[in-house]
Parts: C-alpha cells; structure tokens; sequence
C-alpha cells in the first residue's frame, strides 16, 4: 500500500491510482477546481519516483507544442532529421516510457487531443517528415478535467474518454480540510471559522459554484498576517464563489453566512488559544 505523508487521507485514491497505474492504464481524474487533482497526482508521481512531463492545457495549445517541431535555423542547414526535430513533451515521454501529466486535458483544442488517440492505444504515433515514434514501456497518460468548465472548454470525445480510466475526487471532509489547513499556521478556531465558511458555499442556494479548500488556506495565511477574519473571507472569497443569478452579490452572502456560522467570539474555544 502506497502511503503518501504529505498528502491528507485519499487513501483509496492512492491505493487505485497506484494499482492502475501499475499496469499501464491511462488516468483521466475528474473533479471541481481546488479539490486536489494537481497536488495528489503531483504527489503520487513524486512518491512512486515516477518520471513524468507536465503539461497544462489551454485553447491556444497547438499539436506541434504537444509533439515537437523541426527548428528551422537547424533544418536549414541539415534537413528535416530527426537531429533537427525538437522533442515536446509527448515525444519526450514516449520515448523514455514517462507519464505524461496533462492538467485540464478539457482545455485542450480537439486537434491537439486527437494526437493522443494512437499514442495511448497503440502507443505509437507518426509524425510528418519525422516518421513514426514508438513509447518505451511505462509510457502512460494521466489527465485531469474539472466538470464545471465543460461548456468554456471543449469536451473530450468519445473516442478519448474510451482510452481512459476515470477517477473521480470530490471535496474531502470537514475533519481533513482542517488538516489541509492547519500546516498554513494560524488559530484552531480560524482554522475551523474558514473551513466551516468555505463548506457553507458548497450547497448554498444562491450561488452556482463554491469554494474550494483553497479558499480556507487563503483565508488562513491572510488572518497570520494581520488581516481581520472578516476581512480576509471578503477578500478571499468572492473570486471564488458564483452567485446564480446577477442580483445576488457574493460580498452579502459571505457577510450573511459569517454571521451564521461563526460562533460569537470570546467561546471557551477561543480563550484557549
Ligand atoms: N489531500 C490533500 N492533502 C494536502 N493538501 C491538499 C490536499 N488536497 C488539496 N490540498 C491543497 O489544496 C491545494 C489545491 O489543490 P489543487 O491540486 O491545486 O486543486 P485542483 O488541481 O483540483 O484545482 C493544493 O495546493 C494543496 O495545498
Ligand atoms: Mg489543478
């Protein structure tokens, strides 16, 4: 059994990531943003001393960033060989059997995700005037996707998804989101107040996204620093809730639910620190 130190709980993700990953299986982990998807994969590689090339997804991604490309100055001079190609990231990985950790694999444009179709069944590609580029054992793909972007970004196809194994992670619970905190230094009873706050956000009617364990830990270092609490909830939170419609605005409803869900100050649990 994988034990990672540095990671709060997810034992049965580490236990499934590590075993899929043991036998070759591309990962795909879907989940909200802030819930953890970077740092456990980041981790997990790291532990299983796991080489791997990072990359993260945006629109302007192109499939010659993601592959390689000839360098000109070069192939002016010598041609189109492979000296003159520049190995990306996926050749990289390929050819010394890494995993390639593509973060928001959904942000992707679609002719950049289609470049990994062969690459992740028949672990081959070809490329032109290169030829064709084979993955050493141990090349693997893990990626990650956040739910709540699908409709800003472009939505894996079918025939992606079904080179994949999914893993989900949803928000962990209260006691270790208090442990996720708690390393950010600062008083129990403020560690609690923004984890309890950050929570609260999750399921709130009037907002369409809440926050995530993030929002706490910036709430935390804000609070050690010298801010007020109420102070740091209001300018950690708002960048990191949606309210459901325009005529809500997200500064009353942090206001609001700091008034109910922060115990009156001076409690036995404050004097204590
Ligand atoms: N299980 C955990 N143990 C320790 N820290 C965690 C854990 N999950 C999340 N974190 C903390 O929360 C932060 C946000 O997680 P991150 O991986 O960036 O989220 P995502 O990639 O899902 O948006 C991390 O930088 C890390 O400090
Ligand atoms: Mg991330």
């Amino acid at each position: 059994v994988t034990v990672i130190s540095s990671v709060i709980g997810r034992k049965i993700q580490i236990d499934q990531l590590s075993k899929t990953l043991s036998v070759g299986r591309n990962i795909l982990i879907e989940g909200p943003v802030g819930v953890g998807k970077t740092f456990l994969i980041s981790a997990l590689l790291e532990n299983l001393k796991r080489k791997f090339e990072r990359i993260d997804g945006d629109s302007r991604y192109s499939e010659a960033k993601l592959t390689g490309w000839f360098d000109p100055p070069l192939v002016l001079k010598k041609g189109y060989t492979k000296d003159t190609f520049i190995d990306g990231p996926l050749v990289t990985a390929m050819r010394a059997g890494n995993v390639l950790f593509i973060n928001e694999l959904n942000r992707m444009p679609e002719a950049v995700q289609n470049i990994l179709l062969p690459a992740m069944d028949e672990k081959r590609i070809t490329l032109p005037k290169l030829g064709g580029v084979s993955a050493k054992k141990g090349f693997v793909v893990i990626a990650t996707q956040n739910p709540r972007e699908f409709t800003a970004t472009h939505a894996l196809s079918e025939a992606l998804l079904d080179r994949f194994e999914m893993i989900r992670l949803d928000y962990q619970t209260r006691a270790e989101e208090i442990d996720i905190v708690r390393p950010k230094v600062g008083k129990t009873s403020d560690i609690e107040r923004a984890v309890d706050l950050v929570r609260a956000t999750r399921n709130h009617p009037l907002l369409k996204r809440g926050a995530s364990v993030r929002a706490a830990i910036a709430i935390v270092e804000l609070v050690s620093a010298g801010i007020e609490f109420e102070v740091a909830c209001l300018m950690a939170m708002p960048s990191r809730i949606e309210t459901i419609s325009s005529e809500e605005d997200a500064e009353s409803i942090i206001t609001a639910l700091l008034r109910s869900l922060v115990p009156p100050p001076a409690k036995k649990k404050d004097l204590k620190n």
